[in-house]
């Protein structure tokens, strides 16, 4: 009970994303005692007319008490579920938000022998159009006055550089950056946050981690199916703004940053924003866009619609470590395969007596899903009588390797952060700016039409211009293993 009684208020508890992430998160720590029974209450609140029981049932289908709980089965999900309360109101009520402060401060009982600090967590599973009046109404009536108030937010944040601003304009009005905590699920994936780890703790990888020795960065997210019934909200956004502005472009800035003086998360924020500002402006013989045959089939998407579900781009970074550097980023829906993973593929061995050339370059993977895994692809003697070279790996797979770990849900983590006011993985109002800076006067010409798209195969590997565009950035080549 560090901080007294916790208040958690699901905004949108009736929704998908609550339904599908922010309930079933919360029941993960809960069933592993990080939101112990007794100084916890959740609150949901939405528009539709619920009963407690009838949110409760909504929930309980998406909970699962899985390996890591501390009691078995039912019990636990029962126990979870009484910990919810229901609040129904429309987002622009005063009275709603009246109401919801009631049924906060209820449970609080704060003074004569009940908490001294008490902590209030607003977690907005809404559409961004409706977080500036939420946010107004959270901060008119329910404040936390015994103790910290946070906010979770998530993307979109805007469509481009000016909503954005604008957006984070009338939120830093209403609280301070300390208060706001900006999702980005992948900074919560488990090989995202190793990326740190990883590059700073192991002798191995700090000289070679620059130009000299790196040919090129790839960072690869292929979806295998396509946007199902989301057509209506994807068409507005698009794959870039849906995954590279924020989750790739995150990965890259973890690859790409400097040492930071410690991992605070303020010295880690400062060192993802100076790569963010060294990105070059990005050129269109460095962009391929595909739309995949069947999209405009999904409902809510125009016939006409020009927006992307497949793009490459090549991202260049001005500084001593990376320039000359290609970071390929790829990122498309209904494609061949689902998988999401950072290569980065070394240059050639100086007077190569061994013919490494054939055998393909040395590689280093991190997989994020499926199934978690970093190797190396290096050339070793091929077993036998022979002085033959041959690719091979240098393999750590989480599953084999961590056996009886549960690796937990990038929500879980991002949740038990916010609860505990760690603020490194997540997004800082400068760093949004500069991603959005990157890629707005790209998405305009998008957005008009200047920039068209290419038609791919649903299950393909994408637009086959897209593979043109990696070979021609020239430094790639398949590995052969
Ligand atoms: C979301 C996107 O942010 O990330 C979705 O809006 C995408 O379009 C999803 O499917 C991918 O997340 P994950 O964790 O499944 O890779």
């Amino acid at each position: 009970n560090q901080g007294g009684f916790l208040s958690v208020v699901v905004l949108g508890a009736s929704g998908d994303l609550a339904k599908k992430k922010t309930f079933p998160a919360l029941f993960n720590l809960f069933k592993q005692g990080f939101i112990p029974t007794g100084d916890v209450q959740i609150i949901g609140y939405a528009r539709s007319k619920l009963t407690n029981d009838e949110l409760r049932k909504r929930i309980a289908g998406n909970l699962k008490p899985g390996k890591n709980a501390l009691q078995d089965g039912q019990a636990v999900i029962s126990e979870f579920l009484k910990l919810i309360t229901y609040v129904a109101g429309a987002y622009d009520s005063k009275e709603g938000f009246m109401e919801l402060e009631k049924a906060i401060a209820s449970r609080e009982n704060v003074g004569d022998g009940g908490s001294s600090s008490t902590r209030r967590l607003f977690y907005l599973a809404l559409p961004p159009s409706v977080y500036p009046l939420v946010s107004k109404m959270v901060h008119a009536h329910c404040m936390n006055k015994h103790g910290w108030t946070r906010v979770i937010v998530e993307k979109p944040f805007g469509k481009d550089l000016a909503s954005s601003e604008e957006l984070s304009g009338q939120l830093g009005e209403l609280f301070t950056e300390d208060q706001l905590y900006r999702i980005d699920h992948y900074l919560g994936k488990e090989i995202v946050q190793n990326l740190l780890v990883m590059r700073f703790a192991n002798r191995f990888f700090i000289p070679l981690w620059n130009r000299d020795n790196i040919a090129n960065v790839q960072i690869v997210f292929k979806e295998d199916f396509g946007t199902e019934g989301r057509g209506g909200y994807f068409d507005e956004y698009g794959i870039i703004r849906d995954i590279i502005q924020n989750h790739l472009l995150q990965v890259l800035c973890l690859v790409a940053m400097e040492k930071p003086v410690s991992v605070s998360p303020e010295h880690i924020r400062d060192e993802k924003v100076k790569v963010l500002k060294a990105v070059q402006p990005i050129k269109d013989e460095d962009v391929v866009i595909g739309q995949y045959e069947g999209y405009k089939d999904d409902e809510g998407v125009p016939n006409d619609s020009n927006t992307p579900t497949f793009a490459t781009v090549i991202v260049h970074i001005n500084n001593e470590r990376w320039d000359g550097v290609p970071f390929i980023i790829k990122a498309g829906k209904a494609l061949d395969s689902r998988k999401a993973e950072i290569r980065v593929q070394f240059k050639d061995v100086p007077g190569d007596i061994f013919k490494c050339k054939k055998q393909g370059r040395n590689e280093f993977v991190m997989r994020l899903q499926p199934s978690e895994a970093m190797y190396m692809k290096l050339t070793v003697k091929r077993p036998g009588l022979d002085m033959a070279g041959t690719q091979s790996e240098l393999d750590l797979s989480y599953r084999e390797r961590y056996q009886d770990i549960v690796i937990p849900e990038a929500y879980e983590r991002l949740l038990l952060d916010t609860i505990r006011g760690d603020q490194q993985h997540f997004v800082r109002r400068d760093e949004l700016r500069a991603a959005w800076e990157i890629f707005t006067p790209l998405l305009h010409r998008i957005d008009c039409g200047e920039f068209k798209c290419l038609n791919y195969a649903s299950g393909g590997r994408g637009p086959p211009e897209s593979d043109d565009l990696i070979s021609r950035a020239g430094l790639w080549r398949r590995c052969t293993a």
